[in-house]
């Protein structure tokens, strides 16, 4: 049996963050423990550059497209070096040899049937870069994401019949329920087929750095869309339509996908594989977004967290096991300094490592460094089995892909090791000369110690050998069987005296919070009216603007809108007698969470309006520039429904 991992491969206009990070560190978290348990793992990451919005960034930093995503893709590719990500290959899907896979592909789907040639006729919203159809916009004309008006576009394209697809899609995920992890995501994907699925545009004409058509089809008008392109990297990776030596690995066995492109992974994927009568992969796992201090991360708000500033800080397997343990997959995380500090004190510091620290302490003092297992049964029958228990049931978790739960079951065999050494106290043991006992003790706690540090193993591999080097022993399949599978305990082993290795830390490392932006000098309010009478010429008389009904606002309630890049459902009190339910586009500035409680300005008296199917009963006053979005708020809180004006 052999097990196939992959990352989504990432966009190469940009530099990795904290959500880049994650998806590789989960996926190396999963393979490493493949291996450990002795199977032959393949783990795919690596880099998508093709597609208009690549080309536009190239072009923006001066470059050659080429160049620009040759630069781009290094940086991820050393990165994950440097965080000695163990992937087995790292793609690119500029390779020549996926570009030839991908055209074997489309070639084959053409063949078959399943891709045929027409014209696209949609309205495009520039700004948004999609097409959207008609019952879904806005008075018949505007972008339901981002209100701009929409034009209709007609171009030549090919289309890949996913329509043909609805049913067999339904069936397979009826069939197989696991598919979509967590479950819950699956209803989502679900209700969008059951929406009906209409062909999708697999090739563009307005622009041109992308895959090539096949030679076969000779149209050289077209390049082939970047999704079609980016997801066959699965397979070419393979050598897929070349060397299919490695297909062996496929059906893939988890994709890690963000929630945001799980989409394309549960419906376009299937599909595209269905009709090139390929198995599909067993698992699509979509995990959520990281936010930074409970704010979404942007590059114009300053804020994000970049991964190499964390581990150059706090070390990068300390960030590995503060991402997979603070968030249960799947949910939404947030990254704050104050919480990733309080788990390295609390669980990596106090409860790990000075566990070890106090083996150290009590071998060295007791018996020469010398740990003998011999009485560890005998007086400790019931903490090696209540950990053995723990252990047996780790495995589920891994393959559930719950990761928090997985280390938090593993965590209470330190709670063990620490409870026995409170409980059974083998100094007063060696005062009352029970030297038999306090031995068997501290030789329990360091077989808890070993067998606990394999498991933790694919989490922190280096911090996990520096322990097991100290315990003098090996972490790796045959440890694993040993002590884990066959719950064995170490032989005679001798402790080697090793340096803290998780020193606590008392203050950030990382400049706090970003600086909050200047506020500027308020100028006299007579000089603004002069310049405002200088800038504006479209003048209004007062009563105009008390036409316009303005209100202080508290936000009771947000969510997000599904489906919506920048839309957040809010529902605000506007003290009247049920909340306001309000649509603002500000998904990419704030996040949900942030803005509940919080006060905000809204225009109420506006005719109300729907947005993507949901009702919106006001507008929000906010002030945009090249820096990003902000509320306008009241200085001060106010009762709400207080007049503005
Ligand atoms: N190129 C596509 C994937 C193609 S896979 C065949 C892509 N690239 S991406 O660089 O934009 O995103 C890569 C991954 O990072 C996605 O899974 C996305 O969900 C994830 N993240 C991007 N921002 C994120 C956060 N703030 N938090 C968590 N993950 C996020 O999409």
């Amino acid at each position: 049996m052999s097990k196939y991992v992959t990352t989504p491969i990432y966009y190469v206009n940009g530099e990795a963050h904290i959500g880049h990070a994650y998806t590789t560190f989960i996926t190396d978290t999963v393979a490493r423990y493949e291996r450990l348990k002795g199977e032959e793992t393949f783990f795919l990451t690596g880099t998508d550059e093709h597609g208009q919005k690549i080309e536009e960034s190239a072009k923006k930093n001066n470059k050659p497209t080429q160049q620009f995503a040759d630069e781009i893709s290094a940086t991820f590719k050393n990165l994950w070096d440097e965080f000695e990500i163990s992937y087995d290959k790292f793609i690119r899907t500029t390779d020549a040899d996926h570009k030839a896979g991908v055209q074997k592909a489309f070639e084959r789907m053409y063949n078959k049937g399943d891709i045929y040639k027409d014209f696209y006729e949609g309205h495009y919203c520039v700004s948004c870069e999609t097409f959207f159809p008609e019952t879904q916009l806005e008075d018949g004309e505007f972008c339901p994401d981002c209100g701009r008006s929409t034009s209709v576009i007609k171009e030549e394209s090919y289309f890949f019949k996913l329509s043909n697809y609805e049913q067999k899609l339904l069936d397979y995920y009826e069939a197989h329920p696991d598919f979509i992890l967590p479950r819950s995501r699956a209803n989502e994907v679900i209700n969008f087929v059951k929406g009906g699925l209409r062909d999708l545009s697999v090739t563009r004409t307005s622009f041109s750095w992308g895959v090539k058509m096949p030679e076969s089809i000779n149209d050289d008008k077209h390049v082939m869309y970047v999704w079609l392109d980016a997801l066959m990297n699965y397979i070419t990776a393979l050598g897929y339509g070349k060397d299919e030596a490695k297909m062996d690995f496929w059906p893939a066995d988890i994709h890690f996908v963000g929630k945001d492109i799980l989409r394309f992974h549960a419906i376009y994927w299937p599909a595209f594989l269905m009709s090139l009568d390929l198995p599909l992969p067993k698992h699509i796992a979509a995990h959520g977004w990281w936010t930074r201090d409970g704010e979404k991360m942007s590059k114009s708000k300053g804020n994000v967290v970049h991964p190499k500033e964390v581990a150059d800080a706090y070390g990068v397997e300390n960030l590995r096991y503060f991402m997979m343990r603070e968030v249960p997959f799947g949910q939404d995380g947030d990254f704050s300094q104050r919480a990733f500090i309080d788990r390295i004190n609390s669980e990596l510091s106090n409860d790990l490592g000075n566990l070890l620290n106090r083996i150290i302490g009590m071998s060295g003092k007791y018996s020469a460094f010398v740990i003998d297992s011999k009485d560890v049964q005998k007086y400790h029958e019931k903490e090696i089995t209540a950990a053995n228990e723990i252990l047996d049931n780790l495995d589920a978790f891994m393959q559930n892909i719950q990761p928090h739960r997985y280390l938090e079951e593993l965590w209470k065999i330190f709670g063990i090791a620490n409870k026995a050494i409170e409980e059974h106290a083998p100094w007063a043991k060696m005062k009352e000369g029970k030297e038999d006992m306090a031995l068997a003790t501290v030789a329990l706690v360091a077989n808890l110690l070993a067998k606990a540090s394999v498991m933790l193993h694919p989490f922190m591999p280096k911090t996990t050998n520096k322990i097991a080097s100290a315990l003098s022993f090996t972490i790796d399949t045959k440890s694993y069987e040993d002590l884990v599978l066959n719950k064995n305990l170490l032989e005679t082993f001798t402790i080697e005296k090793i340096p803290p290795l998780f020193p606590r830390i008392e203050e950030p490392l990382m400049p706090e919070e970003q600086p909050k932006q200047e506020v500027k000098k308020e100028q006299p309010k007579k000089e603004q009216k002069v310049e405002t009478k200088k800038e504006e010429d479209n003048l209004i008389e007062i009563g105009q603007f008390f036409e316009t009904s303005l209100k202080v606002g508290t936000v009771v309630e947000a969510t997000e809108v599904p489906k919506s890049k920048k839309l957040l459902l809010l529902q605000v009190d506007l003290g009247e007698e049920k909340p306001r339910q309000i649509v603002a586009g500000i998904k990419e500035f704030y996040s949900a969470e942030s803005l509940v409680n919080t006060q905000v300005c809204v225009v109420a008296n506006l005719k109300p309006a729907k947005l993507m199917g949901h009702l919106s009963e006001g507008m929000l006053l906010a002030a945009k520039d090249e820096d990003g979005l902000a509320l306008v708020r009241p200085e001060k809180p106010k009762k709400s429904g207080t007049p503005i004006g």
